[in-house]
C-alpha cells in the first residue's frame, strides 16, 4: 500500500523533521498526538466523562494543594509565578489558579507544550473558566529535548516564587524520563525560590486491568490513532494492541500493520513497514515511590511532600531543586 505523508498536519516544518524520525525507529512519541487537529480531539477527550485520571487529580487540587503546599513555601507575599509544563488545554491550570485566586493570591501563569494549537486553546479555556484572570502567557517548547529557562525568563518576574508543575500523568509519557526531569531541572533558575510539582498515577500490580480500563475506549483509540491519519493510515489497516508490560511497568499501545507499506515522506524520503511489523504509538509508565524518589535524586530535585488520593494510587508530589 502506498502512503504519502501530510505536512500539512504539522504546526510547523521541525515537527514534520521529528515524526518522520519517530517512523524511522517505530516509535512515535505521544507529543504528536497533540499536534495540529490532534489538539482538539485532546481537548475533546479530557472533556469527556471517561477521562477519570483528571478528576482525581483535579480533586487533590482543590482538597488539599493550598493547605499541603503553597502554605508550606513560607512565601511573605501572597504572590506567585505558576510555570504550567505541558499545559494542555488549560483546564488543570485553571483549578490550580481557582484554588489560589480563592485564596487571595496574584498569580502570574505561563503555559509550556509542545503543541500550539493546545496552548491557543489553554488560553481560552483560562479566560473562560477566570474571566477575571489577566495576562496569558504562552509559549511553544519540547521538554524531551531541550531546557526552556529563555521562555521563562523571558515571561516572568525573578523576585517572586515559581512554582513548576508538570500534571495529568505527563512525566509517564517519555521514553527517557531522566533526560525530560534534568530539562526541567536545568530550566529552573533560581533554585532558592521555586518548586515543582508533580502528578502522576503510581503503579499498583493489583491494579492492572483496572487501570488498563482507562484505556479501553473509543476516544482513546481515536486520540492515540491520530498521529498515524497523518500519513493517511486507517484504523482498519492494522490492529491497535493496547496492553500492560509489567517488566517496564508501562501500558504501551502498539499498532500492527495488516500489510506492507511504503510512506513517501517528501523532501525527507520514504518510509517501509513490512506486514507484522509494529510501532510504539504510546506508553504510559506507572511509578512506585521508591523508584521516583531516586529518579528526583538523580536530577537534583528533593521531594519534600507526598499528597496521595484515598485509594493511594494517585500522588501530587511536592519537591524542590537541590
Ligand atoms: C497528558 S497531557 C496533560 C495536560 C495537562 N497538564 C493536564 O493535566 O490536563 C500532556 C501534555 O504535555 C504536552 N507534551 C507532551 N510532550 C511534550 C514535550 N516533549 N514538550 C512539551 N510539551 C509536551 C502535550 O502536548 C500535552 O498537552
Amino acid at each position: 500500500m502506498k502512503l504519502k505523508l501530510d505536512e500539512q498536519a504539522f504546526e510547523r516544518p521541525s515537527q514534520i523533521q521529528e515524526f518522520v524520525q519517530g517512523l524511522q525507529s517505530q516509535f512515535l512519541p505521544l507529543k504528536f498526538a497533540y499536534i495540529g487537529s490532534a489538539a482538539f480531539t485532546h481537548d475533546q477527550l479530557v472533556k469527556s466523562p471517561s477521562y477519570r485520571l483528571s478528576d482525581i487529580e483535579s480533586t487533590l487540587i482543590r482538597e488539599r494543594f493550598y493547605t499541603d503546599i503553597v502554605t508550606r513555601l513560607g512565601l511573605s507575599k501572597k504572590s506567585l509565578n505558576i510555570i504550567d509544563i505541558g499545559s494542555g488545554n488549560g483546564l488543570k491550570a485553571a483549578t490550580v489558579l481557582d484554588v489560589l485566586f480563592s485564596n487571595q493570591f496574584s498569580v502570574r501563569y505561563l503555559g509550556l507544550d509542545y503543541s500550539q494549537n493546545l496552548l491557543k486553546i489553554a488560553k481560552e479555556n483560562i479566560a473562560s473558566t477566570l474571566p477575571a484572570f489577566g495576562i496569558i502567557n504562552t509559549e511553544v517548547i519540547d521538554f524531551e529535548s531541550e531546557s526552556f529557562s529563555d521562555a521563562v525568563l523571558k515571561y516572568l518576574p525573578i523576585d517572586q516564587y515559581s512554582l513548576f508543575v508538570l500534571l495529568g500523568h505527563t512525566l509517564g509519557n517519555p521514553l527517557n524520563r531522566i533526560a525530560a526531569l534534568t530539562n526541567i531541572r536545568k530550566s529552573i533558575i533560581d533554585k532558592n525560590s521555586s518548586g515543582f510539582c508533580v502528578g502522576i498515577e503510581l503503579f499498583d500490580e493489583a491494579k492492572v486491568n483496572e487501570t488498563l480500563m482507562n484505556y479501553q475506549n473509543d476516544a482513546f483509540r481515536a486520540a492515540v490513532f491520530t498521529p498515524l491519519t497523518f500519513i493517511g493510515l486507517s484504523p482498519e489497516d492494522g490492529l491497535l494492541d493496547i496492553g500492560f508490560n509489567h517488566s517496564t511497568k508501562n501500558v504501551e499501545v502498539y499498532f500492527e500493520f495488516y500489510q506492507g507499506v511504503h510512506i513517501d515522506c517528501g523532501a525527507l524520503g520514504s518510509v517501509v513497514y513490512e506486514k507484522g511489523d509494529r510501532i510504539l504509538l504510546f506508553l504510559s509508565h506507572r511509578f512506585d515511590l521508591d523508584t521516583l524518589h531516586r529518579n528526583f535524586a538523580e536530577t537534583k530535585f528533593e521531594i519534600v511532600a507526598t499528597l496521595l488520593n484515598p485509594k493511594a494510587n494517585y500522588a501530587l508530589l511536592f519537591s524542590v531543586p537541590v
